[in-house]
């Protein structure tokens, strides 16, 4: 069954669906999107994410489309009208387009917004049961990580690598520390079972994960240090897993050559899992 899709105003099956050549999310990548998970029909955290995106807007002097308000009432129109119960609620907003390309901003362009569905089985995951293979790769993105733009070549090009490689994600790097998965927060729980995670600054994409992660962990009495590590660290950690809304926390069992763990998911991973779905759960059945 084709989706249903929202494109600036309209529902419409996805093969109906049209943007403009000239949009500049196409030709600049002049955009952000936000990704929120969806569990029985309802999103979560989706107050965390419509906060973000409100700065990444900010950040790029874009418009916003209409209110965080209109937006949640689109997203929750689009779950419904493609029953989704759960998976994933996409959504972009570049800054338009205008008549032509051009590299300055267009003046009295509306912005463009587009939303989508997407079906995954995130609570019961084989991955999170298992555990993936990560492996460590040249971070090459631009410096405002921070923003949450559409601009993604970079995390494809890892990605795609790292699938080649036989892993499941890369781990990207850059002066020997890592910053952060491809399209996820990286965590490691050294030996002495501290929880170290890079700090929020322009060079990673401030997760709405990683900050619910954080204050479970807080409120369950693990130490929590907040500062970049190498990949060596890593290899000599305890435990690692990154955290995603399309993932949730996604326990690490192999970096690079190195086997973490015994090769299957860590307590703290496991525990942090728990707490997270937990918490989700208790969100969408209010
Ligand atoms: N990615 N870092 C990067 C580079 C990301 O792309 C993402 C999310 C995260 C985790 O952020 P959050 O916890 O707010 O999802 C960290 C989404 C899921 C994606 O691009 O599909």
């Amino acid at each position: 069954m084709s989706r249903i899709v929202y494109v600036n105003g309209e529902f419409l099956p996805e093969e109906e669906a049209k943007i403009s050549v000239f949009d500049r999310g196409f030709l600049f990548a002049d955009g952000v999107y936000e990704v929120s998970s969806v569990l029985r029909g309802k999103m979560v955290d989706n107050e965390g994410h419509l906060q973000r995106l409100a700065r990444s807007l900010g950040e790029l002097k874009m418009d916003a489309p209409c209110s965080n308000q209109e937006i949640e009432d689109i997203q929750y129109e689009v779950i419904r009208r493609n029953e989704l119960e759960e998976g994933m609620l996409y959504l972009q907003v570049t800054r338009g387009a205008p008549a032509d390309r051009d590299f300055a901003f267009p003046k009295d362009t509306r912005p463009s917004l587009v939303m989508f569905t997407q079906k995954k089985s995130i609570l019961d995951s084989p991955a999170a049961k298992k555990g993936i293979a990560v492996v460590t790769l040249p971070d090459i993105r631009w410096r405002r990580r921070d923003i949450k733009t559409v601009g993604l070549l970079a995390q494809s090009l890892a990605k795609q690598a790292a699938l080649e490689a036989g892993a499941d994600d890369a781990w990207m790097v850059e002066e020997g520390f890592i910053t952060e998965g491809s399209s996820n927060n990286a965590f490691i729980v050294t030996q002495d079972g501290k929880l170290v995670t890079r700090g929020v600054s322009s060079d990673i994409l401030h997760g709405i994960t990683r900050k619910a992660v954080l204050a479970l962990a807080e409120r369950d009495g693990i130490e929590i240090v907040e500062r970049p590590f190498t990949p060596e660290e890593a290899y000599e950690a305890a435990e690692a897993f990154s955290t995603s809304a399309s993932s949730f926390v996604m326990p690490v069992i192999k970096i690079d050559d190195r086997v973490m763990s015994n090769a299957a998911p860590g307590p703290v991973a496991n525990r942090l899992r728990e707490l997270y779905l937990e918490m989700a759960l208790k969100e969408v059945s209010q």
